[in-house]
């Protein structure tokens, strides 16, 4: 065995034995803050509650944003050697009524913490209160950041925490991220290299025609004709413009016209989401969308006008960071707990942006319960098995010790 590996099961078994002592605390703290949900941007009591439990640590807390907290952990020796990691936690909840029947099910009526953002703050609290132990505090080479952001559920904390300067001083080098997984067993966990998530473009396109008699359509110009001929072009762009093995998906989901049935339109209104993984079939995309539309509209004397509202970025892992994750996941768990996931989801997912700053690596951890019907995210049903905690804990804490070492 070699010192590095013998050094590193120390650390291993360190970080369990202190588990071992926070981890009711941490049970506690999933419970409560599962009790108190709150939605994007109105996390105020969460953020109070964290931002005190931090402080008990003695740890540097700051506001950033109204309901955002920054925790810094600084080593013991000043002249630090190491790279600075932080480990993230979305703390927001959804307005979702709870259905699910336990002790410790929401009491703020119409919210819920449906998307297990509760079991990623307290597994970072948890990892705060591992690595400001004396005992660990005095391995550390660097500073620690526990960044808890608001709103990945409706605009998006994590930019706007980084242009509040989470990222800086001490400039952060790493940072990592988790998700719960209800489609994997607790015990084991979901990796992918490369993009993990899409990114998400809203659009909306004005389609303008010439108002007349619907028994005289020859006197105008049908804005719904041009607009539903416009709907079936733009399902040719992902089949002819786009790589076919590109993700990606446009999809139109509401279509606005007409006044009346003996009435020719002059106005429709569609709404619609892009999505895709590589910057390229973005471009791609947008642009073909733009002139679909346009092309269409005028080819039959109407206008077509497309405006795109863009969303989040597609997330995507670092191939070094994410190999570090896999090899400490490999001392966490047994390697067939390590599940590969062969494709990107399509949905969005907002630490997108820490990536898109410094190398980082955002992964899965299955909270599904054993031998039972496990509801999706964001169902009222959605429920965490608990015992995922520790692994989520374990790996956040080895993966930004073994991000430390330079
Ligand atoms: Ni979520």
């Amino acid at each position: 065995m070699t010192e590095f590996i013998k050094k590193d099961k120390n650390i291993t078994e360190l970080i369990e034995e202190k588990l071992k002592k926070y981890r009711d605390k941490m049970i506690s703290a999933r419970r409560h803050i599962h009790q108190y949900p709150e939605v994007g941007d109105k996390e105020y009591e969460t953020a109070n509650y964290i931002e005190n439990l931090l402080k008990e640590l003695d740890i540097k807390t700051e506001r950033l944003l109204d309901t955002g907290v920054l925790g810094t952990l600084e080593p013991e020796s000043s002249g630090y050697s190491g790279k600075c990691v932080a480990i993230r936690a979305d703390i927001d909840a959804l307005p979702i009524c709870e259905t699910v029947d336990v002790p410790f099910c929401s009491k703020n009526e119409g919210v819920m913490h449906a998307c297990g953002h509760d079991m990623h703050t307290a597994a970072v609290l948890c990892a705060a209160m591992i690595l400001s132990d004396p005992e660990v505090k005095s391995i550390l080479k660097a500073p620690v950041k526990f960044i808890f952001q608001p709103a990945e559920e409706t605009d998006g904390g994590a930019e706007r925490m980084i242009n509040a300067g989470c990222l800086k001083s001490p400039e952060v080098s790493h940072v990592i991220g988790c998700h719960v997984d209800p489609e994997l067993v607790s015990g084991t966990i979901g990796v992918k290299y490369g993009y993990t998530h899409a990114s998400s473009d809203m659009f909306d396109i004005t389609v303008k025609g010439v108002k007349s008699h619907g028994a005289y359509p020859d006197q105008g110009v049908d804005a719904i004709v041009a607009a539903a001929q416009i709907v079936s072009g733009v399902q040719s762009i992902v089949s002819r413009n786009i790589e076919a093995t590109e993700p990606c998906v446009i999809t139109i989901g509401k279509f606005n016209a007409g006044t009346a049935g003996n009435i020719i339109c002059d106005e429709a209104k569609l709404s619609g989401t892009m999505r895709t993984t590589s910057a390229q079939s973005r471009q791609t995309a947008m642009k073909r969308l733009e002139k679909t539309a346009e092309g269409i509209a005028a080819a039959m004397g109407a206008s077509a006008e497309v405006n795109f509202r863009p969303g989040y970025i597609s997330q995507n892992n670092d191939d070094y960071v994410t190999d570090v994750l896999i090899d400490t996941a490999k001392t966490v768990i047994d390697e067939e707990n390590i599940i590969m996931k062969a494709k990107p989801s399509m949905g969005v997912e907002d630490f997108a942006f820490y990536s898109r700053e410094v190398p980082s690596v955002f992964f899965f951890a299955g909270t599904g319960f054993k031998g039972r019907t496990n509801y999706g995210i964001h169902h009222e049903k959605f429920e965490a098995d608990e015992s995922a905690l520790d692994i989520m804990v374990k790996l956040e804490v080895l993966t930004a010790l073994r991000l430390m070492e330079k």
